[in-house]
C-alpha cells in the first residue's frame, strides 16, 4: 500500500517535471506503459491468492486512476501553457502607428505652375499649349528671328538628328504663334475679334547647366492681344501677379531694358527680396515686351488694329525664390530627401 502511494507521488512528480508533450509521454510509459511500474504490478496479481488478489487489485486500480488523473492534469497544463505562449508570440499591438503608406506630394515646381495658372486664371488668362518638339519656323522664324539672325545664337538649341528644321523648343514663345492662329481661325467671321489672353506653361530645353540654369526647365508664356493693350498694362499685370504670388510687399521688381526679336520695346524682369535667405540678390525671372508687329502678322493678326504684350517667365526661378533654394538643379535631381520637404 505504502509502496503504491509512493509510486503515485513519484509519477505525479515526474509528470510535473515534464516540460513538453514528449517528456510527458516518456514519463507516462514508465508507469502505465507495457512494462511500466504499475503494469508490472498488475501482471504480478495472478500469482496471489483470490482474497489477496482482490484487495491488491483494487489498490492498484485506485493508484492507476490517480496516476491517470495526474497525467491528464499535466497534459492540460502543458496545452494551456503552449496556447498562451503562442498567443503572446502572435500578439498585435493595435495601438502602434501603421507602417508603409508613404505620403506623396506635388513637385515644388508643379505647385508653382498651379499657382501661376490660378492667379492668371483669376484675371481672365486661359491655359494654352504647344508641342515640346517644335518646328524651327514656330520657334524662331515666326518670332521675327529669321535664319542667320544673330539672336538665334542667344539660345543654345538641341536639334533633332537628321532634321535641321525640327528642334526641342528653347522657349514657350512659339505657343504665341499657335494661339494667335487658332484665335484668328475661331473668330474669322466676326467683325471684331475678342481679346486673346493666354498663358502657356511647359517644358523647354537649352544646352545650359549651372546653379541658375538647367538643360530642361520650365517657362510660362503669357500673351494678351487686343485693341488697346500697352506696356503699361504689362507692368500692372506683372506687378500685381508678383505681389500675389509671393504674398509679400517685401519685394523689389525692376524692368531692365533688353532685347528680344519678337518684342519692341523689350525688358527683363528682375526680382529681389529685402530680407530672407536670398536677401538683396537680383534674379531674372522673365523676359517681356510689346509684341513686334511682324509677330502679330505671322500669327495672322493685323498690327494696324491690334497690339499686345507678351512675357516668358521662369517658374523654376520663382520656386527658388519662394522657398529660398539656392541651386535650381536640386529640383530636377529627384532626391526625395530634398523634394520631401515641400509636401
Ligand atoms: C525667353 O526665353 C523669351 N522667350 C522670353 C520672352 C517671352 C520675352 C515673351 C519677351 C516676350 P529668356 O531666355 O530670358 O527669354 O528666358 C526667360 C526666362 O526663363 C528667364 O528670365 C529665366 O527666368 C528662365 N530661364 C532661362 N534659361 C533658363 C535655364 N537654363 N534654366 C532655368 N530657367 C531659365
Ligand atoms: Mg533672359
Amino acid at each position: 500500500m505504502e509502496q503504491l502511494d509512493q509510486l503515485v507521488q513519484q509519477a505525479a512528480a515526474e509528470f510535473a517535471a515534464a516540460v513538453d508533450g514528449a517528456q510527458l509521454e516518456q514519463a507516462k510509459a514508465r508507469y502505465l506503459g507495457k512494462s511500466g511500474a504499475l503494469t508490472e504490478r498488475l501482471k504480478a496479481l495472478g500469482k496471489l491468492e483470490p482474497e489477496a488478489r482482490r484487495e491488491a487489485g483494487a489498490a492498484i486500480n485506485a493508484a492507476k486512476t490517480a496516476i491517470e488523473a495526474a497525467l491528464e492534469g499535466r497534459r492540460n497544463a502543458l496545452r494551456e501553457a503552449a496556447l498562451l505562449a503562442q498567443l503572446a508570440a502572435e500578439a498585435l499591438d493595435v495601438t502602434l502607428p501603421g507602417r508603409g503608406g508613404v505620403q506623396g506630394g506635388l513637385h515644388p515646381v508643379s505647385r508653382t505652375l498651379e499657382r501661376v495658372e490660378r492667379l492668371f486664371g483669376s484675371i481672365g488668362f486661359v491655359v494654352a499649349d504647344g508641342p515640346e518638339i517644335e518646328t524651327d519656323w514656330h520657334n524662331f522664324t515666326a518670332l521675327n528671328t529669321p535664319e542667320n539672325h544673330p539672336a538665334r545664337s542667344m539660345h543654345d538649341t538641341f536639334y533633332l538628328e537628321g532634321h535641321d528644321d525640327v528642334l526641342l523648343r528653347t522657349h514657350t514663345s512659339p505657343v504665341q504663334i499657335r494661339a494667335m492662329q487658332a484665335h484668328v481661325a475661331r473668330h474669322r467671321d466676326a467683325d471684331a475679334m475678342p481679346d486673346l489672353r493666354i498663358i502657356a506653361p511647359g517644358r523647354v530645353f537649352r544646352v545650359d547647366s549651372d546653379a541658375t540654369h538647367s538643360p530642361m526647365f520650365h517657362q510660362v508664356e503669357g500673351l494678351w492681344v487686343g485693341e488697346t493693350v500697352s506696356f503699361a498694362d504689362l507692368k500692372g499685370v506683372i506687378a500685381d501677379f508678383l505681389r500675389r504670388f509671393f504674398e509679400t510687399d517685401d519685394l523689389q521688381v525692376r524692368f531692365r531694358p533688353s532685347f528680344f526679336p519678337f518684342t519692341e520695346p523689350s525688358a527683363e524682369i528682375d526680382v529681389a527680396f529685402m530680407s530672407g535667405a536670398l536677401e538683396g540678390r537680383w534674379l531674372e525671372i522673365a523676359g517681356c515686351g510689346v509684341v513686334h508687329p511682324n509677330v502679330l502678322r505671322f500669327g495672322g493678326i493685323d498690327p494696324e488694329r491690334y497690339t499686345g504684350f507678351a512675357f516668358g517667365m521662369g517658374p523654376d526661378r520663382l520656386t527658388m525664390l519662394r522657398y529660398g533654394v539656392n541651386d535650381l538643379r536640386l529640383f530636377f535631381e529627384g532626391d526625395l530627401r530634398f523634394l520631401g520637404q515641400f509636401r
